[in-house]
């Protein structure tokens, strides 16, 4: 794996020649704009990619191609990176999980799966175009591989969560290929099982690959399943018996597992029931959603730079999202909890943080709007 931090050669030689500058009094934002106009990908602080190549994968997931500069770091496979994003003169950032491209330095490549309504996911889908520049931030999260590779390992995905495994199995396939890999994907139909035909052949020709492609269930509101498992057209979900099948001694394997909620509080159950979550690694694409009372009103006060708003707060929404059902427009970036932008003070009141479903009590702690929801009436701060 490489995970090396280091810089290639010319990145080192930019970066030093930034902080003499820096000496001198030229900010590392005046640096990255001077020589971001010769190219963006020289830029060593605020680092850029350029679009050098789209791939449709289903009809609804896009791969594009990005050509990193010399500063953007090593990539470990399953990180995510952020990307910001310019729509409409608004920028968003959202996070993709890329996987190196074998033979071409210094790209990577993220898969896009189109969500219904999504602003950036559509915008990258149907508008970006080749040669255009993106914000990128350096890689990170913790969804990787241990650096002392197990000699067996258990993949999960559901829909667009395959994109850190196909990282991990790119990597395995170089780097490992004696290792065993169990991978069973579920898609809603093998029309939109992203990379079906890249893992297909993958597992044909590595033979300690075994592939279990699946299509996925829908969950009814009764709580009863539908579904067909592609390989005996019978009704499945992710359950024992299905592990038992096509992974014996699964809760002894490493596994990480990616995918949509039902599929991942699915695993997270198994796993905890067999006393085996420690052995289980989970990863969320989508933000985590508030479940308390809809009909609570709770009133929030939010300030920022002197000013304070107020808005009421319902026990389903986040605070993110409460604050601008009613208007105001909140300094965000991720809406999933990783980039920190919305994050404010909480002075007083009571909130959930949904990541971890922990209850914070207000003497000033952090708290991140967009994964938090009230629990009372609350003082907020904006540190943004
Ligand atoms: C660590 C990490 C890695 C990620 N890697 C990838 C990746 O490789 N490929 C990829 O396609 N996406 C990935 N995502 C999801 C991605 O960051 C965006 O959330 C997604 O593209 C939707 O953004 P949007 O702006 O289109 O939707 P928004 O405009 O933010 O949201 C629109 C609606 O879609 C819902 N929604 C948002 N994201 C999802 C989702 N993932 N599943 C279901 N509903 C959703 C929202 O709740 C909302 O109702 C990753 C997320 C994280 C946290
Ligand atoms: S918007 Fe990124 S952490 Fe909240």
């Amino acid at each position: 794996m490489s995970a090396s931090p280091s810089l290639p050669l010319p990145a080192v030689a930019v970066r030093r020649l930034s902080g003499w500058l820096t000496h001198l009094g030229v900010s590392r934002d005046a640096f990255d704009d001077t020589v971001g106009l010769l190219s963006p990908l020289l830029r060593v602080h605020s680092l850029q990619a350029r679009l050098v190549e789209r791939r449709a994968e289903t009809p609804s997931a896009t791969s594009l191609y990005l050509q990193t500069g010399s500063a953007f770091p090593a990539l470990q496979p399953g990180q995510y990176v952020i990307i910001g994003v310019t729509i409409r003169g608004v920028r968003h950032r959202r996070a993709y999980s890329p996987r190196a491209v074998p033979g071409r330095p210094g790209q990577i490549a993220i898969t896009v799966q189109r969500q219904p309504g999504g602003l950036v996911s559509q915008h990258l889908n149907e508008h970006a175009q080749v040669g255009d520049v993106f914000d990128i931030e350096p890689p990170a999260g913790e969804f990787v591989l241990p650096p002392q590779l197990p000699s067996e390992l258990l993949l999960i995905a559901g829909g667009s969560g395959i994109t850190p495994g196909m990282a991990m199995l790119r990597h395995l396939d170089q780097t490992a290929p004696g290792t065993r890999v169990t991978l069973i994907y579920f898609a809603r139909s093998e029309r939109d099982r992203i990379f079906a035909g890249k893992l297909a052949d993958l597992a044909k020709r590595w033979n300690l690959l075994r592939y279990v492609p699946l299509d996925s269930s829908a969950h009814t509101p009764n709580g009863q399943e539908a579904g067909r498992d592609a390989t005996t057209a019978t009704a499945r979900v992710l359950d024992t018996a299905l592990l038992d099948r096509v992974a014996p001694g699964w809760s002894q394997l490493p596994t990480w597992c990616c995918g949509p909620a039902p599929l991942m509080d699915a695993a997270r159950q198994i796993w905890k029931e067999a006393g085996a979550f420690d052995r289980l690694r989970l990863e969320a694409f989508a933000p985590p959603q508030a479940s308390g009372d809809p009909n609570a009103r709770h009133a929030v006060a939010l300030r920022r730079d002197r000013q304070t708003a107020n808005f009421e707060a319902a026990g389903n929404l986040t605070l993110l999202a409460a604050g601008e059902q009613a208007g105001l427009q909140i300094k965000h970036g991720c809406r999933q909890g990783i980039c920190h932008e919305c994050t404010c003070r909480l002075h007083r009141g009571s909130v959930q943080d949904l990541s971890t479903g922990q209850r914070i009590d207000g003497e000033g702690q952090p708290i991140r709007l967009c994964v938090t929801a009230a629990l009372s009436d609350v003082d907020l701060e904006s540190l943004n």
